[in-house]
């Protein structure tokens, strides 16, 4: 009998794994990214730049200090700022986390027991599998290769069962599986059912989510007592039929780029571990930058070596090169440049093409940290042969009322939910 994400049997090569009847070379596959956390020095400015301009929804604000361990505490409380925020752009609990740079580096250094490091200002990087098993598996296969697993369990808030590690540049990133869906109610779960938390890798099978709240109902539990953000914001923008309170809406996340230290090395780990395919490499100042992705995006993950850093003009206090943020349309994209520039955000706008090949017109736009966003709507897809589509970089960058349609028009992964 074979095992659920084990090697198949000591003839079979060690690398052949059994994910769901389909034989792969490690027991999970990547299926997007999921979500992402930045650290800052400006908590209140990262939190009003993120939910009032960009719109993102508080699905939950924490107290740190609350869900630590006993014994960390006091350590936590005596900060001031400890309020970790996670927001959402579609139905997932969240797509991004917000926490200070103090209460996150000595999270890192108590409760992970690991020193932070100088320039990494992403808090995680995060990336959905597909079971609960490839989880669970993909734990016991990072461990296997000598990968420094930081921990598996499931997280409360969120529901989504974990296991998080870190690549070779010591960013901290995360599979998961079963993120908490926030329905038309934009509740969260209630506190009442963080029971479920673990903080080790479960024993298989576990109780689905239907059963928890069954149960929990059977208790007596309050299913409306969970977090619902108030957000009485004016609402003057027409978009797209909608009455918003800004004249865009972000649709999706990532691509994430990093600045890493050693490109091969990084690469080994995103491919051979992570199962990361490579779509294509542009050289950029003499050197190498690499676009992977998971799925049929362009991509989802650029690796860079990090001398490019001062020559891309970005902020050396980071090794996030910057943060993808796709928006509905066309039209929404010019609409966020205008609206974010009103309000005073830096963007940047005449974009070398050859920084976002797969991505039509596209700006950075900086946070108050100085995380630099790259603005963007549409994503080619990438088929069946693995190649990307052969195409001429427009010879500037210019921005038309209107764009003429390409194979990468609304194509790829649908946002689900409605708007507003
Ligand atoms: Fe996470």
């Amino acid at each position: 009998m074979k095992l659920f994400g084990r090697p198949l049997s000591a003839s079979a090569t060690a690398s052949t794994f059994d994910v769901g009847g389909v034989l792969m070379d490690r027991p999970f596959k990547i299926r997007r990214l999921g979500h992402f956390g930045l650290t800052f020095r400006h908590l209140d400015e990262a939190v009003r730049f993120y939910a009032d301009l960009l719109g993102f929804w508080v699905s939950e604000q924490c107290d740190v200090a609350e869900l630590a361990p006993t014994l960390v505490k006091p350590m936590l409380k005596a900060v001031k700022d400890r309020t970790i925020y996670m927001l959402r752009h579609n139905s997932d609990h969240h797509t991004l986390i917000l926490v200070g740079k103090t209460i996150n580096d000595i999270g890192e250094r108590t409760i992970r027991g690991r020193n932070p490091v100088k320039g990494v200002t992403t808090n995680q990087i995060t990336w959905q599998v597909g079971s609960l098993a490839e989880v669970v598996n993909g734990s016991a296969y990072f461990t296997d290769r000598g990968c420094r697993v930081l921990n598996t369990g499931r997280d409360m808030p969120g529901s989504n069962w974990h296991c998080y590690l870190e690549d070779p540049d010591r960013h901290t990133i995360e599979i998961y599986y079963g993120i908490e869906q926030v329905g038309w109610d934009g509740r969260s779960k209630p506190v009442a059912l963080y029971d479920r938390g673990f903080s080790k890798a479960p024993k298989l099978p576990q109780m689905g989510e239907w059963q928890e709240i069954d149960n929990a109902l059977r208790e007596g539990v309050d299913l409306a007592a969970g977090f619902r953000a108030e957000d009485s914001r004016p609402t003057p923008y027409d978009v797209d039929g909608i009455a918003m309170a800004r004249p865009f809406k972000i649709t999706r996340i990532g691509p994430v780029a990093l600045f890493v230290e050693d490109v091969s090395r990084a690469l080994q780990f995103y491919i051979e571990t992570m199962g990361f395919l490579e779509t294509e490499r542009r050289t950029h100042q003499g050197e190498e930058m690499v676009f992977l992705r998971n799925n049929t995006e362009h991509h989802s993950l650029v690796l860079i070596p990090i001398g490019l850093r001062k020559h891309l003009g970005l902020s050396d206090q980071t090794t996030l090169a910057w943060f993808g943020l796709q928006m509905a349309s066309y039209r929404q994209l010019r609409a966020a440049i205008s609206f974010l520039r009103e309000h005073g955000v830096r963007v940047v706008d005449d974009l070398n093409p050859g920084l976002h090949p797969g991505i039509d017109r596209a700006a950075w736009a900086f946070d108050p940290d100085g995380h630099c966003l790259l603005l963007y709507w549409s994503m080619e897809q990438i088929g069946w042969d693995g190649k990307p589509r052969p195409t001429d970089e427009p010879a500037a960058p210019a921005w038309p009322d209107n764009v003429e349609e390409t194979s990468a028009s609304y194509r790829g992964e649908v946002f689900l939910g409605p708007h507003a």
